[in-house]
């Protein structure tokens, strides 16, 4: 159920009854030579709308622009500097507290956004007795999905030591399932450089120089995408109604 596709008194419906939304967040930059930009977006929004239908929730437009300055060496990378990635994440959080909404399950596609969404959720619960009625019940949260058992299961059983961290297959793979036309394959890139550390852009790509960080993204397949997307959400789900029952 996604919010941009309901009409304002179907939302308020929703919320005699609900208080908890699904906000994926991800981020546009590269992907090494043959993964989509907006892969992280794509993996984050595909993935929380499923959870939405398991789990009968809404999911708000996806955030799709993250923290990506390491990233911004390569044409098309976009980024939010943090400050203001937390400031997004803030105003729409406080935007939908207003509303009612109390439970907000943020669905993230990018490592870099980690950081900043757990700094984000400290000043929104600062500043949310100043906004709302029953601030006591606003409750923030992320997930990357990749952190789940089955994508962490998953990665190990079909990609082996060549998921890598950055453009993995598994990564790659969940968006060739929703667009496959859109990830075009190339048989020979070379072994990637294994992650070691990630600081300026510059010495990011000196270190990086296709964008890959100890992956092999030739392994992923439309197939896998949907093999891990089924597994994933359902862990996914299990953790969104777990959340929503917590006091
Ligand atoms: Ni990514």
């Amino acid at each position: 159920m996604r919010l941009q596709l309901k009409t304002w008194p179907e939302v308020e419906e929703y919320l005699k009854k609900n208080e908890g939304i699904i906000l994926p967040i991800g981020a546009t930059e590269q992907h090494g030579p043959i993964g989509l930009i907006g892969t992280d977006a794509i993996c984050a929004e595909t993935l929380a709308w499923e959870v939405g239908e398991r789990a009968n929730a809404l999911v708000a437009p996806t955030l799709a622009v993250g923290m990506s300055e390491h990233h911004m060496t390569f044409p098309g990378s976009m980024t939010l500097r943090p400050s203001i990635l937390l400031a997004v994440v803030h105003d729409v959080v406080l935007s939908l507290a207003r509303h009612g909404f109390r439970r907000f399950w943020f669905l993230n596609g990018h490592g870099g956004n980690t950081a900043t969404l757990e700094a984000a959720f400290s000043e929104i619960y600062a500043d949310v007795p100043h906004y709302v009625d029953k601030a006591d019940n606003i409750r923030c949260t992320s997930i990357s999905w990749w952190e789940t058992p089955a994508a962490e299961r998953l990665s190990a059983e079909l990609f082996g030591d060549q998921d890598g961290d950055h453009a993995t297959a598994s990564e790659v793979s969940v968006a060739l399932a929703a667009y496959p036309e859109g990830v075009k394959l190339d048989s020979a890139l070379p072994r990637a450089n294994p992650t070691s550390a990630i600081y300026t852009c510059s010495d990011f790509r000196r270190r990086y120089p296709d964008g890959r960080m100890g992956s092999d993204p030739t392994l992923a397949t439309a197939e896998h995408g949907r093999t891990i997307r089924d597994a994933v959400v359902s862990d996914l789900a299990e953790r969104y109604v777990s959340f929503m029952s917590q006091e």
